[in-house]
């Protein structure tokens, strides 16, 4: 299977488990938040969870995978745009899971393993969060390497975004 039909599979899956989470109206603002680069939070979010599934592929593990995807969409929710030279965002990058589990448990249905990946995944930045289930430690390998593509890959190569 090639990267462009792995990927179809991936965004299918994601829009068969999340389909409430990607049509809802607060998670689309987030389109207009900058993440890293030319990367909306939305667009990150959206490559987090294909990578998520990736991961899972490539080393056969074993997941809830409606779980992975759903706390992979929700994992940056703090809607706000954290380049705001606002004094409260000052600390983003360890207060804004809080934020993020906040907003999400106000929106939509969690259960334990989708908290524990939004709470968790800046592990280990946030040290004392210590990732709990599979689903949680994917997603903490998932964001670092898609922070990575948006950024340092991004200046030399095109990284393609998949907008579901
Ligand atoms: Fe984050
Ligand atoms: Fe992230």
């Amino acid at each position: 299977m090639n990267n462009i039909v792995k990927k179809e599979k991936y965004a299918e899956i994601v829009k068969t488990y999340a389909s409430d989470i990607l049509s809802s109206e607060r998670f689309k603002i987030q389109k207009n938040f900058v993440q890293h680069g030319k990367f909306s939070v939305y667009e990150h979010e959206v490559l987090v969870a294909l990578t998520c599934l990736s991961i899972c592929d490539k080393f056969d593990i074993d997941v809830d995978r409606k779980s992975l995807v759903r706390g992979a969409l929700l994992h940056d929710y703090f809607l706000y745009d954290w380049h705001d030279n606002d004094p409260s965002h000052r600390l983003h990058g360890f207060t804004h899971a809080d934020t993020a589990l906040r907003n999400a448990c106000n929106d939509f249905e969690l259960n334990d393993i989708e908290k524990d990946m939004i709470y968790c995944h800046m592990f280990p930045l946030n040290i004392f969060r210590v990732p709990k289930y599979n689903e949680s430690l994917i997603l903490c390998v998932a964001d670092k390497i898609s922070a990575f593509k948006e950024t340092i890959i991004n200046i030399f190569l095109k990284v393609s975004k998949y907008t579901i």
